[in-house]
């Protein structure tokens, strides 16, 4: 018998097809997704957290993933993927929901449910449009790019100096704070539900994680804000030299105004 012959093959994709198409298996799949962002947003607020620390860890530690092509690039995409996953399963599901309850209720205030919980797709639609900003200033340099466009005395891109800028503006700065809330409420919600669409029945223990999805997202939330609160407070970058000062092109490592080390350089009038 051939692979193509064999009766397996069929078999495994519509079943793999019937638990995507079933609504406890599209819950699976959304709860697996936003468990792997949960995850990606834990690892990238330690990453932030050291801007408290200065230019030099900060740089470093994002030359550092840049410079490994081979563990980055598939990182991206398996969190693009999941990013798109969980995207398109919340509105499949939602679509899915209205049909089957094409009235609504009366009232929609259903029992025990939070506002957080009866507006998921909202607060993820808010998230969605603060990554898009997110991805055009710091990752692609396109609100900001003479921000975007600094390095360091070390040569490489000063991702410290900026973030540093970009939160000097209190309107940015501010949007962020705004945004950490808004993913506060998507996360305390999401983090204590996807527990249940993953199978756990117990009442004691549902509760006890819902309980652990809001400390999950208070956790992450706050460690995020410290960082353009921090800017705004003058704790993070009073090292770093406005861009409209004026004052030499260049900032040598180890002369940088305030003592510290490392401070940010403009080359060639702040174009990389
Ligand atoms: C105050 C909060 C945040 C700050 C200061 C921040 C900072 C940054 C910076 C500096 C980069 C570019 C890193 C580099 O080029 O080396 C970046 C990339 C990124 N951030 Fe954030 N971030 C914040 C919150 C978030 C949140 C809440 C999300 C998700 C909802 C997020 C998702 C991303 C993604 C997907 C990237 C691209 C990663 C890549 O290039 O592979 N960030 N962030």
């Amino acid at each position: 018998m051939t692979p193509d012959q064999s009766p397996e093959r069929p078999c495994l994709l519509a079943a793999a097809r019937g638990f995507v198409g079933s609504s406890v298996g599209a819950k699976a799949l959304m709860a697996l997704s936003g468990l792997g962002l949960i995850g990606f947003l834990v690892v990238h607020m330690g990453g932030n957290l050291q801007m408290h620390l200065g230019p030099e860890p900060m740089n470093a530690y994002a030359k550092a993933l840049k410079g490994q092509p081979l563990v980055l690039w598939p990182a991206r995409l398996g969190l693009l993927g999941m990013f798109l996953l969980h995207v398109g399963l919340a509105f499949h599901l939602n679509a899915k929901n209205a049909k089957a309850r094409p009235i609504a209720y009366a009232s929609d205030r259903a029992v025990a449910s939070t506002w957080a919980s009866r507006h998921m797709l909202l607060t993820g639609a808010l998230v969605l449009a603060f990554l898009g900003y997110h991805l055009a200033h710091f990752t692609l340099g396109l609100t900001h790019a003479d921000h975007f466009a600094l390095v360091d005395a070390q040569g490489r891109h000063d991702v410290y100096a900026m973030v540093v800028h970009g939160f000097r503006s209190p309107v940015v700065a501010g949007s962020y704070v705004l945004a950490m809330f808004v993913l506060a409420l998507h996360l305390s919600h999401g983090f204590g539900s996807l527990w249940r669409s993953l199978g756990t029945s117990s009442p004691a223990l549902v509760d006890a994680l819902r309980k652990a999805g809001i400390a999950v997202a208070l956790a992450i939330t706050l460690g995020f804000a410290t960082v353009p609160i921090g800017v705004v407070a003058g704790t993070i970058g009073r090292e770093v030299p406005r861009l409209d000062a004026g004052g030499p092109p260049v900032t040598e490592l180890g002369a940088a105004p305030g003592g510290r080390e490392a401070g940010p350089v403009r080359v060639a009038g702040g174009v990389r």
